[in-house]
């Protein structure tokens, strides 16, 4: 099974930024936590991040080529803005969990909105980077019960 995660704009700054927000875990540590839990768990794991939407429709795309099976994506700020990503999972019909550090809906009216939510298999947020984990736990049961 092989599983790609993706991380959308800023979220090459993590560590560094609104920590109180975000927490203080680097990109790279969350990337290395994700690594070890998928060794462990006997998956394939790719990480990939982009400040740019098009990188991330174009990753998406190529999703259905390379044998991908499911992804894992924060979009961040794309959550709310995005109809070019949205239709790029649409498009490459893979299960998706959609995934946030922060609980959005806790915070302004503006990240009320996900343009990901109703196609996602599932949505985990507001656990930092626990949230990356508990939907790769989540990828690989799912793996284990069917087979
Ligand atoms: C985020 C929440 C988004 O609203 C925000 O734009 C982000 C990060 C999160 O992980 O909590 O950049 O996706």
């Amino acid at each position: 099974t092989a599983i790609l995660v993706l991380h959308g704009p800023n979220l090459n700054l993590l560590g560094r930024r609104e920590p109180e927000i975000y927490g203080t875990a680097t990109l790279d540590e969350i990337n290395a936590s994700l690594a070890r839990f998928a060794a462990n768990a006997g998956v394939e794991l790719s990480c990939f991040q982009s400040n740019a939407e098009h990188e991330l429709v174009e990753r998406i795309q190529r999703a259905a080529e390379d044998g991908t099976d499911w992804i894992l994506i924060n979009p961040a700020a794309f959550t709310h803005t995005s109809v070019a990503i949205r239709d790029a999972l649409a498009a490459v019909d893979l299960p998706f969990i959609e995934i946030h550090l922060s609980n959005p809906e806790r915070r302004e009216a503006f990240r009320q909105h996900s343009y990901f939510s109703d196609l996602a298999v599932g949505k985990i947020c507001g656990f930092g980077a626990d949230s990356y984990l508990l939907a790769l736990q989540a990828v690989v049961n799912r793996i284990d019960t069917t087979g």
